[in-house]
């Protein structure tokens, strides 16, 4: 049973119908789902919740299909880590990571978006899907692809880690790089998009896909024993997250799964690319394009098609937003594998660091409850940190040597008298 109306223009509330639109034909607005929030009330229930897999299906009244999911029956759930150790370190009281790191099968939170895209595509009756992608998201479609039998076609900027590359031709796509950044591999796949019909989950399908993002919120509450945490700091690029984040906390409350409770959301972007970050700290809505020079390429958009409604959900939820330098992302990622065991790439690096700016400036307070969303994952990027961890001591199988590296790794002083000796 679907409990979606249709679509909406976000600007000048023009209605469609489910189709694979995206823009309004008025006033070039974006589309929006539309759902009969009094009859889900009706429908849903923390138990009915409680009863389903642990996938992000199990909140199937609020995304937007027709049918059974028929993608992603594996993606969501992700773990909700209470950080003790980071905590200490950061010098807050209750702190929690949102671990998109661990997303199956590619280890993004775009397993989010995409299982419903592509759930949506096979409804549409398309056979082949496609994406502009910044690496994650080319990974995930490739994966949800393979696994659905559609041809996938992935588009990505030049110049991007062999992980992300290598983790989406895997899959067996056709991968496309584009001489340049993302916004050029954006705007020539708006043209192919139309010219080829095919559904381009974040193009075509967008309407749908962004809503798949609110299900990383509606855990976060369900996680926490039905309640909101005060604070929740994300990375922002495209701006899909960030604002279906808040719109996943106004649905649960709407819907009556969790009482009311105010979470202050801020944005997380790299200084290298913080077309976001500037125009909250200008004070303005609009939004300059910036030309991305960062190693968070995952997040490098200088161009952000939803930086409207990032600075709208960070303004109205009372929060806030920071960039952070590249080396304060790297600083950032060893900090969180050497207290949490978590290894994430440049944007959760991003992710953290932020949260940690946010706490040194008296924005996040340090005895309130606070969640890091950790977007990404670190197997996927290592040569940003390659030359930044300690390289493999080499000895020869010999126990002797052994005993002596032991001694100089322990004693540095006993262990150079030793080698001196031998
Ligand atoms: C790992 C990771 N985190 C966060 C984001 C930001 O997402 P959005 O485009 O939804 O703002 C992205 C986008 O590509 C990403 O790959
Ligand atoms: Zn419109």
């Amino acid at each position: 049973m679907s409990f979606v109306q249709g679509l909406k223009c976000r600007e000048c509330g023009q209605e469609y119908p489910k189709e694979p639109l995206h823009v309004c034909e008025t006033c070039f607005g974006p589309l929006e789902i539309v759902y009969d929030y009094d009859r889900i009330k009706k429908s849903i229930s923390r138990e009915k919740i409680l009863s389903r897999p642990n996938n992000l299906w199990r909140y199937r009244e609020l995304l937007p299909i027709d049918g059974e999911p028929r993608a992603g029956l594996y993606s969501g759930f992700t773990p909700l880590v209470r950080a003790h150790r980071l905590g200490e370190v950061l010098g807050v009281k209750e702190l929690y990571l949102k671990d998109d790191s661990v997303n199956h099968p590619t280890f993004s939170y775009k397993d989010r978006v995409v299982s419903v895209a592509i759930s949506k595509a096979i409804e549409f009756g398309f056979d082949t899907v496609s994406c502009a992608s910044t690496g994650n998201l080319a990974n995930s479609v490739a994966a949800h692809a393979a696994k659905a039998g559609l041809n996938c076609y992935v588009f990505i900027p030049d110049g991007l880690e062999q992980g992300k590359i290598i983790g989406s031709a895997i899959y067996g796509p056709r991968t496309i790089s584009i001489k340049g950044n993302y916004d050029d591999v954006n705007r020539l796949c708006s043209e192919i998009a139309d010219k080829y019909g095919w559904a381009f989950v974040n193009v075509n399908l967008r309407p749908y896909y962004a809503e798949g993002a609110k299900t990383h919120g509606f855990e976060i509450a369900e996680q926490l024993g039905w309640k909101l945490p005060r604070h929740l700091v994300v990375a922002s690029a495209g701006g899909t997250i960030l604002p279906k984040l808040a719109k996943a906390f106004k649905e649960f409350k709407r819907v009556g799964l969790i009482e009311d409770g105010e979470c202050k959301i801020y944005a997380a972007q790299a200084a290298g690319c913080d077309p976001m970050i500037q125009a909250l700290k200008k004070g303005t809505d609009l939004i300059s394009p910036v030309k991305p020079n960062t190693i968070a390429s995952s997040i490098a958009i200088g161009n952000p098609a939803d930086g409207y409604y990032v600075l709208q959900a960070v303004r109205e939820s009372g929060g806030w937003g920071e960039s952070v330098t590249d080396e304060e992302i790297l600083d950032a990622i060893k900090l969180l594998a050497r207290t949490e065991g978590i290894f994430t790439e440049p944007a959760g690096g991003t992710e953290v660091a932020v949260a940690k700016k946010l706490i040194q400036q008296g924005r996040i307070p340090r005895d309130e409850s606070i969640v890091i969303s950790i977007t990404g994952n670190g197997y996927k990027t290592l040569e940003v940190v390659a030359h930044s961890v300690e390289k493999p001591f080499r000895i020869h199988a010999h126990l002797k040597d052994f005993d002596e590296l032991y001694l100089q790794l322990t004693q540095p002083s006993a262990g150079k008298a030793l080698a001196g000796e031998g």
